[in-house]
């Protein structure tokens, strides 16, 4: 959410830094601006896309040093004036910020009444009269004073006329790096930014600033004493990073591409972590002894979104393979409601970014009351992956649509490598664990059959991308993946789409069922397959329109229905193959309707600010 880039070096700053905000678009494309210091600090900013401002660039804009930032706004609308970088009164100071200034309010009272005028609605302008207030003698001086006034989080990079050789970056909530090259320096908040120029990367901690000149970085506290941050090498393919704005090399929208990707991406998520003898799996990462993971008498698993409603699905897959209770929660409601920390509860948040604050909150507050906590986490050495005491990567490569696919279906995967060792520890057998093993085994090759089936379910979703309303229903493990599908068709088409299960229909909202309201049904070859195609009965005598996302096994009888099959695995992995066929659906009707299918209205990928 909101995307930070910076440049000091030897080369033109702005070209550089227009071409890290196009990879950073996915976080935030309302407006976007650059501040350039040169002969003078010289600031652009436009609302709309980076290619916006690109445009708007005057010819002559040179200075080696410079800021960018591509916004997703919390305060105030997206118009040029509030997009970033915001300066001070003079022009002399430019920031860039991510996160939010919880006293903005009373800082803009105070500022105002000494006269300042403040251009914008932003939180973020504060920091840049703030700064050019302080009385301090350098560039380090004048930041730290300026955080001293400010409560609430921050990424934030800033450049003034005065110290034109240097950029001075902060974090405290809001991830924040820095990438080394041959004599010249990159900072970004998202690695995606600077992999084409360096995979020498350092991350910032909370609380830490640095000082990026073209020679090197220095990291210190508030208190300016020094810090050991170092740089190192990040394992990471920049070609995995595509080409940016508009998708990969084929010009094909990211989403699809990473819909495409998921045979491999589950490939990898398997990969050196399946025991086919002892029907178990291998999880170095989690930290957790045999004796600890029998210890367990509860599993909570928290993520936000789509990755709440895996957790569902992992919650049911932990259930029934290990027989240990488990439920997943919001991340964004956990610790609202001052939950009951357990030393016997197993915590598990999920992310693909690892950078969702209400995710990140909820794992500091159960350590914070001494629970344990593990990560299923894609991005390495993400903010959650650092905060959980061991985890499960997902390697499920960079994920850039905002509507997440390819790292929803390794975290599935993710889950039910957990639950078969949980499992194995307990009562699960060798002979069930080498059938789920085995099991695991076969879902790339069985996604890339679903895929095969793209242009039966185009062909559906351009007819319900004409409905205003639909239902999406399950029962037990189809409910998740209805949830999802429901999810992914708000996100990218606006439609409204509701989740309910299946066995609710009849005690309300079959009320709406009618001819103008289809209802996509998950009807898996389950022992809840009568009653599953009971409920579809009840619909159809109603008018309402229906899709079917089952099993080649399943007998609909007479109903009228458009099918939509997915092979059959073991039952308790069949969710994940269920949910892939909704992917394209939605995917297909979002083109369908002529719209961005990787930057949805409203929506950014990774949602930093609470
Ligand atoms: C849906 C979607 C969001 C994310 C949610 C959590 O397509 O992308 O609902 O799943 O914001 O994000 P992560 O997994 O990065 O914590």
């Amino acid at each position: 959410m909101c995307g930070i880039v910076g440049y000091v070096g030897a080369q033109q700053a702005a070209p550089l830094l227009v071409e890290g905000l196009t990879r950073l678009e996915h976080r935030g494309y309302d407006s976007a601006g650059i501040a350039v210091v040169g002969s003078r600090l010289q600031v652009t900013k436009k609302a709309g896309r980076v290619r916006d401002l690109a445009a708007a660039l005057p010819k002559r804009l040179a200075g080696k040093v410079g800021i960018g930032h591509t916004r997703w706004a919390t305060h105030g609308p997206a118009t040029d004036a509030n997009a970033h970088p915001h300066t001070d009164t003079a022009g002399q100071v430019a920031v860039v910020h991510n996160g939010i200034v919880d006293n903005a309010a009373a800082l803009r009272a105070r500022l105002a009444a000494d006269g300042v005028e403040l251009v914008s609605d932003t939180d973020t302008e504060v920091f840049a009269h703030l700064v050019a207030r302080s009385g301090a003698d350098t560039l380090e001086g004048k930041v730290v004073e300026a955080l001293a006034q400010v409560e609430g989080t921050y990424g934030l990079a800033v450049v003034h006329a005065g110290f034109p050789d240097r950029i001075v970056v902060a974090r405290h909530g809001s991830p924040l790096i820095v990438g080394v090259g041959d004599r010249e320096m990159f900072v970004a908040s998202d690695l995606a930014a600077l992999v084409r120029h360096t995979t020498t990367v350092a991350h910032l901690d909370d609380g830490e600033l640095a000082t990026v000149t073209a020679t090197g970085f220095t990291t210190f506290r508030h208190d300016l004493s020094r810090t050991a941050t170092q740089a190192s090498e990040v394992d990471i393919d920049p070609s995995v990073y595509g080409q940016g704005e508009h998708g990969d090399v084929s010009g094909a929208p990211r989403m699809y591409t990473e819909i495409l990707e998921q045979p491999a991406s589950v490939e990898r998520t398997l990969r050196g972590r399946l025991d086919e003898r002892f029907g178990t799996t291998h999880l170095g990462g989690l930290n957790l002894d045999p004796r600890e993971l029998r210890a367990f008498r509860r599993v909570k698993i928290l993520g936000c979104g789509s990755a709440y409603y895996v957790g569902e699905m992992g919650a049911s897959l932990i259930e029934e393979l290990a027989r240990v209770p488990a439920d997943a929660e919001p991340a964004s409601e956990f610790r609202y409601r001052n939950p009951i920390i357990e030393p016997d509860t197993l915590y598990v948040a999920v992310s693909q970014s690892g950078e969702t604050v209400d995710t990140l909150l909820a794992v500091e507050e159960i350590k914070r009351k001494g629970g344990r906590v593990v990560g299923l986490v894609n991005v390495v050495g993400s903010a959650i992956a650092r905060a959980t005491d061991g985890g499960i990567y997902l390697h499920a490569g960079p994920e850039i649509a905002v509507a997440s696919t390819k790292a929803l279906t390794t975290m599935f995967v993710g889950f039910a490598l957990l639950a078969i060792q949980l499992g194995r520890v307990r009562d699960l057998s060798v002979a069930d664990g080498k059938r789920l093993v085995t099991g695991l085994q076969r879902l790339p090759g069985q996604i890339g059959e679903i895929l095969k089936t793209e242009d039966d379910v185009a062909a559906i979703a351009q007819d319900l991308a004409q409905a205003e309303s639909l239902f999406f229903v399950g029962r037990v493990r189809g409910y998740p993946v209805a949830r999802e599908g429901a999810q992914k068709l708000k996100e990218i088409t606006y439609r409204h789409a509701e989740a309910y299960p299946t066995s609710e229909l009849k005690h309300g909202p079959l009320a709406l069922i009618s001819p103008q309201v289809p209802t996509v049904a998950i009807v898996p070859d389950d022992e809840l397959t009568d009653r599953n195609v009971a409920a579809l009965h009840e619909i159809a005598a109603r008018g309402g329109p229906l899709v079917v996302v089952t099993h080649p096994e399943v007998d609909l009888g007479t109903l009228d229905v458009r099918r939509i099959e997915v092979p059959r695995n073991e039952t308790e992995l069949d969710p994940i193959l269920l949910t892939v066929p909704l992917q394209l659906l939605a995917y297909h009707a979002s083109l369908a309707l002529g719209l961005d299918v990787d930057k949805p209205r409203n929506l950014a990928k990774s949602v930093t600010v609470e």
